[in-house]
C-alpha cells in the first residue's frame, strides 16, 4: 500500500504528479486545518506533509500520529513549532539557497519601485493624468545609486541584496546581524553597525531577517523614530518582524518617507488595512521567491527532502537535527 502524504497550498504540478506516482497524495488549498474533516482524516494516516505556510502546532500534530516529516516549500520555517515536532521525532525541512537571488531581485525591485514611485506613476500615465509634455516635481523620485543601504539580517539573501546594491548601484552598504560577516565586509565593503546606528545612517533600511522570537516586533515606534525622515523602509522578511501599527503611524506622521512591503502581519492583508490607501507605500503579495523557475526548483527540493525523510534518511535540508534518529 502506498504511504499517505498531505500536500497543501503550493507544490508545483510536475512535483505533485511525480509524488502521486509513488504515494497516496491528497492536495489541499487554503484548507481549514482545524476543522476540515477530509483534511483531518487524511492527515491522521499520513507519514509526510509538503507545502507552504500553514502553521504546524501541537493541535495539528496531535491529529497526525504517523507523521515522520514536514517538508516546507519555503526557506522560512517560522510556521513550524519545532519544540512540539522534536517531542514527537518529526523532522522539518526547508528550501534554502535556490531562492536567494530570486528574493534579492524582488527586494531590489520593490526598493526601486518605491524610490522611483513606479506603481503610482504607472497609474498616472494609464489614468490619462500625464497632460503636460514636461513632467514636474509631482513625478520626482529619490536616487538609489550612491545612497546608503542598511540591511538588517546578513544571511544569504542579505548578501545577495548587498551585492546588487554595491556592485549595481554604487551604494554604501551597512548591515546589522547577530554575528559579524567578514566575507560581506570584504566583498561589499559592508560596515557592521549596531541597530540604532544603522537606522540613523541609512537612506534605505531593508529588513530580511528570519522571523524568530528574537526578531518578532524588532522594528517598531522607537526604531522608526531613529530613521531619517527621508528613509525608505523595505520589508522582505516576515510581517511580524515589524509592528505594523507603528509603521502605519510612522508613515502618517512623516517619520519616514515611504515603504515597500512584500509581507504583512496578517496575510492575505486585510482590505481595510490603512497601508493599502497610502500613495507612498508599494505593496506586493509575498512574492519574494515567486518566479516560475524558482517555485519549481523549491518544490523539487522540498520533494527530495520529503522522500529522504520517508525513507528514514537524513533529509538534505533538515532544520531540527534533534528529531532525526538514524536507527529508526
Ligand atoms: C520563503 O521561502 O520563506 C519565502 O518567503 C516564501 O514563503
Amino acid at each position: 500500500m502506498k504511504k499517505k502524504i498531505v500536500a497543501y497550498n503550493r507544490v508545483e504540478q510536475p512535483v505533485l504528479d511525480d509524488l502521486k506516482e509513488k504515494y497516496d497524495v491528497r492536495f489541499f488549498k487554503n484548507v481549514d486545518t482545524k476543522n476540515d474533516p477530509e483534511f483531518l482524516g487524511h492527515l491522521s494516516e499520513s507519514e509526510g506533509i509538503i507545502g507552504l505556510g500553514t502553521p504546524i502546532d501541537a493541535e495539528l500534530l496531535d491529529n497526525a500520529p504517523n507523521l515522520k516529516i514536514i517538508s516546507n516549500v519555503s526557506v522560512g520555517y517560522n510556521n513550524l513549532d519545532l519544540g512540539e515536532m522534536n517531542k514527537r521525532n518529526i523532522m522539518g525541512t526547508n528550501t534554502p539557497g535556490i531562492l536567494t537571488d530570486t528574493v534579492a531581485d524582488a527586494v531590489f525591485g520593490i526598493l526601486a519601485a518605491t524610490a522611483r514611485r513606479i506603481p503610482e506613476l504607472d497609474h498616472f500615465v494609464k489614468n490619462g493624468e500625464w497632460q503636460a509634455e514636461a513632467i514636474g516635481e509631482e513625478c520626482y523620485g529619490i536616487n538609489i545609486h550612491h545612497k546608503t543601504l542598511g540591511i538588517i539580517g546578513m544571511g544569504r539573501i542579505g548578501k545577495a541584496i548587498a551585492q546588487r546594491g554595491h556592485f549595481g548601484f554604487d551604494m554604501d552598504i551597512l548591515y546589522h546581524s547577530r554575528n559579524r560577516k567578514p566575507d560581506a565586509e570584504k566583498t561589499f565593503d559592508a560596515g557592521y553597525r549596531e541597530l540604532d546606528a544603522l537606522l540613523e545612517e541609512s537612506d534605505y533600511v531593508v529588513m530580511i531577517t528570519p522571523l524568530t522570537p528574537e526578531t518578532e516586533g524588532m522594528i517598531g515606534k522607537r526604531e522608526f523614530q531613529k530613521m531619517k525622515s527621508s528613509a525608505i523602509f523595505i520589508n522582505g522578511s516576515r510581517g511580524k518582524t515589524v509592528v505594523e501599527q507603528d509603521l502605519i503611524e510612522a508613515l502618517e506622521n512623516g517619520e519616514i518617507a515611504s515603504a515597500g512591503l512584500d509581507v504583512y502581519e496578517q496575510e492575505p492583508v486585510a482590505s481595510d488595512n490603512p497601508l493599502l490607501t497610502m500613495k507612498n507605500v508599494v505593496t506586493t503579495p509575498h512574492i519574494g521567491s515567486s518566479t516560475h523557475e524558482t517555485e519549481l526548483s523549491m518544490s523539487k527540493l522540498a520533494g527530495e527532502n520529503l522522500e529522504a525523510g520517508l525513507r528514514g534518511e537524513r533529509p538534505p535540508n533538515l532544520v531540527n537535527p534533534e528529531a532525526f534518529n538514524e536507527n529508526e
